[in-house]
């Protein structure tokens, strides 16, 4: 693989100026934001008032903790526009989330915000070693989704060239990715085993590809799946985070030199972890909810947002804006299985290494007898032994992981392919 380092010239001077400068700049954009946020939205006004805290109290980054907590029903229950914090004609552009039940979650942008959202996005693409001049392949799904528009934004922000793909239509991705030679790709890591696969399929090496990094991220996935994509098409895989509420992807990136987690872009969203329990602050290095606050975000500013995403915060490294670990997954997503806590990333790593396996899995959650089951559906290599993989898979998932499952292994294609965010639990404990 390429070294892809960038020069630290083209860095933006705040990625790696002392802690004190950030800290000074995140105090003076946290009071503008609290600020913001209080006198322009009826419920931070009433929510901060019931608190008995208000903007001026805050004089330090700790005093933060005071202030309440904003939560995805808040976007619902304020559906469409309630949380906007200017004037209908100032805003530039909307998106929503798909939501599968219920109202969808709205979030609104003023042409401000899309400088800054352009500007993060930009940062985390030369994080990643991609540079102006360079062909970045865009697959993320465009449309309300954050995903396409966010990352094609700042594609074009770092002075690179942007094709628009979208998701979906597995074989022209490959043909396009073989015909244009992008340096870049950015995709769910799950969708790009499936242009993997459409490369096999096509009879084309993936390593004699033009990729040279992929910016991966919507979803939580392991270093074991980077070791698979990156072996596969001897390309770096980078880590990308973001969520609409905040600004969309590039809250957070890793560094194609290190990938020793996601620096977070600190200048504009301030991150705590918190005990999702108790609601009280943690201390960097342990683990719990993330939580962010916006400071400079003009449409629909957030305070101390709780993003459900489960991680720890570590010093900074290539550059001086902290780290978070890679996600081990949302709050949301946690199996119980006899007592025992379970991610779905747990699983995929069990996955990854095991011999003999296609990198493709889904979760089935079943009923046995009355206990909760887990049924772990994969794929078997091509002339690969199906009985000594399924066994193999078990045992690791009994001896890493600590539960007992039942493992089906299907053929070629009989694993659900993703086509965005990857479907990684079906719960069929109510049917039969
Ligand atoms: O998924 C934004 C995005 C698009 C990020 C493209 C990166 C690349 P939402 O649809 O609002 O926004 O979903 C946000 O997705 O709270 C996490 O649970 C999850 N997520 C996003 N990035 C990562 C990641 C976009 N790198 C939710 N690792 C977040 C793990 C991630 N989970």
């Amino acid at each position: 693989m390429k070294d892809l380092t960038p020069n630290l010239s083209d860095l933006d001077p705040i990625e790696i100026a002392s802690r004190d400068e950030i800290q000074a700049l995140q105090l003076e954009r946290l009071k503008w934001s609290l600020r913001h946020a209080y006198d322009n939205v009826p419920m931070y006004k009433q929510r901060f008032d019931a608190a008995g805290v208000h903007p001026d109290d805050l004089t330090s980054l700790e005093d933060l903790a005071r202030f309440p907590f904003t939560y995805k029903d808040d976007l619902r229950a304020n559906y469409p526009f309630g949380l906007s914090a200017v004037a209908r004609d100032q805003l530039m552009r909307i998106h929503a989330s798909s939501g599968t039940t219920g109202k969808p979650t709205v979030v609104v942008y003023t042409k401000n915000d899309i400088e800054v959202w352009s500007d993060v996005l930009a940062r985390s693409l030369r994080a990643s070693g991609l540079r102006a001049g360079d062909i970045v392949h865009n697959a993320y799904g465009y449309g309300l989704f954050t995903g396409g528009l966010g990352a094609h934004y700042g594609i074009e922000r770092l002075g690179a060239t942007v094709v628009p793909m979208g998701g979906g239509q597995t074989e022209k991705q490959v043909g396009l990715i073989t015909d244009f030679q992008p340096q870049g790709i950015m995709v769910t890591p799950s969708y790009m085993l499936n242009i993997l696969e459409g490369f096999h399929k096509a009879g084309l090496d993936p390593r004699e590809s033009s990729l040279q990094v992929g910016v991966f991220g919507a979803e939580p996935w392991t270093n074991a799946m980077r070791l698979e994509v990156e072996e596969a098409f001897d390309m770096h895989a980078v880590d990308i985070y973001g969520l609409s509420e905040i600004i969309g992807p590039g809250v957070a990136n890793e560094c194609v030199e290190t990938k020793d987690g996601l620096h977070i872009w600190e200048d504009h969203f301030y991150p705590e972890i918190i005990d999702p329990e108790t609601g009280e602050v943690l201390e960097d290095g342990q683990e719990g909810e993330l939580v962010f606050t916006t400071l400079t975000k003009e449409g629909m500013p957030m305070i101390r947002y709780r993003t459900r995403d489960l991680t720890r915060l570590l010093p900074g490294t290539a550059r001086s804006m902290r780290r978070m670990e890679k996600i081990t997954g949302r709050s949301d997503d946690m199996i119980i299985l006899r007592g025992v806590n379970v991610f779905p990333t747990q699983i995929e790593e069990q996955v990854m290494t095991t011999e003999g396996l296609a990198p493709y899995f889904q979760i089935e959650l079943v009923k046995s007898g009355r206990m909760d089951a887990m049924r772990v559906h994969v794929e078997a290599e091509s002339g690969a032994d199906k009985t000594a993989a399924s066994k193999k898979l078990m045992k690791q998932i009994k001896d890493m992981v600590g539960i007992s499952t039942e493992v089906v292994v299907g053929g070629p294609g009989s694993v659900a392919r993703s086509q965005g965010k990857a479907v990684r639990v079906v719960d069929n404990r109510d049917k039969g």
